[in-house]
């Protein structure tokens, strides 16, 4: 299923998660103009952290937004084939089993090569497939999850340049604290930019050299180089940007209830008064996490309603007692702006002790998305 674009009219359920087209183009637009000369990796794994990846990766390919596409397997790099999309897609996992390097090279997708043995087994598939793989090596410098060390990088490269079956396009790391620790990532990017002087000095040339996530590339101009690859920062969720995503729903059922009423699982909330509750359809099957129960707030009718007892996996209750007017059809806004009032992803990721990248990504397949102008 193709969650990205599901159409106005085949949404029944009013739960949706609303993408504001212009939101993300102001935003590329402003990592573009900031990082000039070097260009922009729009990092849409993930069904680009939630806000639909075919969708937002063909509004970019369109206008002229980004360079190319970054993904996490192959799968999805094919996915965004599928979907039209014909720049450069980096493959930026590694890729196991082998065999998928053939479906790699076969859809054109750069592979990240991060090992001897995935070297070989690159130059194999392209050798029986008759056709040319290009790939990016990456570097180990401190992430401490894929990568190879210097001296096994440079082999790495010797193996693929003298096969004559590879091009070796670039160069790249992935920095691990740029947003916490600037000395670690100083010396991250000194391991990277000696290794790629120790390949200028052996006489390679022309390699794409890139090491910046949204942090690095906003606030660290050597960090730049030739390519940044940015994802968070696209999708409003890094400072001095703008939000793209809300996720909507509408009141489907109102009652009114005595002091002394449970509400939900395991009696999860006692009324300590009467109250007015209303039911929203949507539960942690969307990516609504159990753990803002009884702890977060979705606005209605302009104001903050507290979600009353334990989330549950298709519904949630919340206190309409203040909300004049309150009735079965009312919009729901739990991520995202009505009128003044606000619930953000940070407040959201506060609340369940992770990071706004979790709360958006985990949006789930069987929410609309919807984008809008
Ligand atoms: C290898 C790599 N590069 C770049 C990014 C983009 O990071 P950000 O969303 O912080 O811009 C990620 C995100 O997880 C990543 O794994």
């Amino acid at each position: 299923m193709n969650s990205a674009t599901v159409s106005a009219g085949r949404i029944l359920r009013p739960t949706r998660a609303e993408i504001r087209l212009s939101a993300v183009r102001n935003n590329l637009k402003k990592i573009k103009k900031a990082v000039s000369p070097a260009r922009l990796l729009f990092m849409v794994k993930a069904n680009a952290y939630g806000h639909g990846a075919a969708g937002l990766s063909r509004l970019a390919e369109r206008e002229g937004l980004a360079w190319g596409f970054g993904v996490s397997s192959v799968e999805e790099g094919l996915a965004l084939r599928a979907d039209g999309i014909k720049g450069p897609v980096l493959v930026l996992g590694s890729l196991y089993p082998f065999k998928s390097f053939v479906e790699a090279i076969n859809a054109g997708l750069i592979v990240t090569i991060a090992s001897l043995d995935a070297a070989r087994q690159v130059i194999a598939a392209a050798r029986k497939l008759g056709k040319k793989a290009v790939c990016h090596m990456k570097l180990e410098t401190g992430m401490g999850r894929i990568g190879a060390r210097r001296p096994s990088l440079l082999k790495i490269y010797d193996e693929l340049s003298a096969s004559g079956s590879v091009e070796v396009a670039g160069l790249y790391t992935h920095l691990s604290s740029a947003d916490s620790d600037p000395d670690y990532t100083g010396a991250q990017l000194s391991i990277f930019s000696e290794t790629a002087a120790e390949l200028e000095a052996r006489g390679v040339r022309g390699l794409l050299l890139h090491c910046a996530n949204s942090c690095a590339a906003m606030n660290c101009p050597v960090s730049r180089m030739d390519l940044v690859r940015c994802g968070i920062a696209a999708y409003g969720l890094a400072e001095g940007f703008e939000p793209a995503l809300s996720l909507k729903s509408s009141i489907v059922f109102i009652k009114n209830v005595r002091e002394g009423a449970f509400i939900s699982y395991n009696k999860s909330f006692r009324a300590d008064r009467p109250l007015k509750i209303a039911t929203i359809p949507v539960g942690y099957g969307d990516g609504y996490l159990r753990r803002f129960s009884n702890k977060a707030d979705v606005l209605i009718g302009g104001l903050r309603c507290r979600v009353l007892g334990n989330v549950t996996m298709d519904m949630i209750m919340a206190d309409v007692t203040a909300v004049k007017d309150s009735a079965v059809g009312s919009e729901a806004v739990l991520l995202g702006r009505q009128g003044a009032a606000e619930i953000t992803a940070a407040e959201l990721a506060d609340l369940a002790g992770t990071i706004t990248y979790e709360i958006v990504t985990l949006i789930s397949a069987r929410v609309p998305r919807v984008y809008v102008e």
